[in-house]
């Protein structure tokens, strides 16, 4: 059960970066590793993940999957849907699911999603790290657009335990219905929570960037997207813009 273990600590270098080390002791699945601040907090696309200390979510989940590991690109977008999930359950905020997986309120993130994935052995490990901000209010830095937190949103501070609490209940619900079925249900209850799909993005592969509108899900996860001579493109990795105008 994902949060059985939990492992808390109080500064690290990266969560995910310890997790991926812990792998090697064997933790059982669903090990969760928490810290109150990190010193060199990752993102996708080799960024930075910046949080004030002690005051939002900073955890990876160790996992073993034993679906094929075609259907792993599931993983992040099944956490989205979790993290999403529960903060509607224990806040008003309703949040959006940005593909792949960040989550959003209007156009601010509020939470980041990093999975990393391996093998020792036989045995294959997946890491999930989550940032979810929770009480952080003042985000000094050079943002894009400056993320927000529950708290921000809210109008009031949440109990990080708590919220953590709620997103491995809905990660326990939803990874077990993976491990049953596959990528298939979780893709389509994703699409149902992301506001994202028919309008127009752009999706950026390694700088080449692609415009069309945000049509379906692959069931590997991936994004689908129209172009306008109205062919469709796949997307598995990148990074995704939606157009104001859309
Ligand atoms: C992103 O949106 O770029 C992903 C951000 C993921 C950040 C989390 S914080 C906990 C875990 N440890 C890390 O170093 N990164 C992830």
């Amino acid at each position: 059960m994902i949060g059985n273990r939990h492992i808390r600590l109080d500064v690290v270098d990266s969560t995910n970066r310890y997790a991926r080390d812990l792998v090697r002791e064997g933790p059982p699945e669903g090990t969760v590793i928490t810290a109150q601040s990190q010193t060199a907090g990752r993102g996708r696309l080799d960024r930075q993940w910046l949080s004030a200390g002690a005051q939002n979510i900073l955890a990876s989940i160790i996992l073993y999957p034993t679906r094929p590991m075609e259907e792993w690109g599931g993983l992040p977008l099944l956490t989205g849907l979790a993290v999403c999930r529960a903060v509607r359950r224990v806040s008003p905020i309703e949040p959006d699911l940005k593909w792949p997986n960040d989550i959003l309120v209007g156009n601010r993130k509020l939470c980041g999603i990093l999975v990393e994935s391996g093998r020792i052995g036989e045995k294959s490990w997946v890491v999930v790290g989550i940032g979810l901000n929770v009480n952080q209010v003042r985000f000094d830095g050079s943002y894009r657009t400056e993320p927000t937190s529950l708290a921000r949103e809210a109008g009031r501070p949440f109990a990080t335990d708590d919220v953590l609490s709620a997103v491995c209940r809905e990660m326990n619900e939803l990874y077990s219905l993976w491990k049953g079925k596959g990528n298939a249900p979780v893709m389509t209850a994703w699409k149902s929570a992301s506001s994202m799909f028919g309008k127009n993005v752009i999706a950026d592969e390694n700088g080449r960037r692609t415009e069309g509108i945000a049509v379906d899900l692959g069931e590997d996860g991936s994004l689908c997207i129209k172009l306008s001579d109205g062919s469709i493109r796949y997307f598995l990795a990148g990074d995704v813009s939606i157009r104001k105008e859309s």
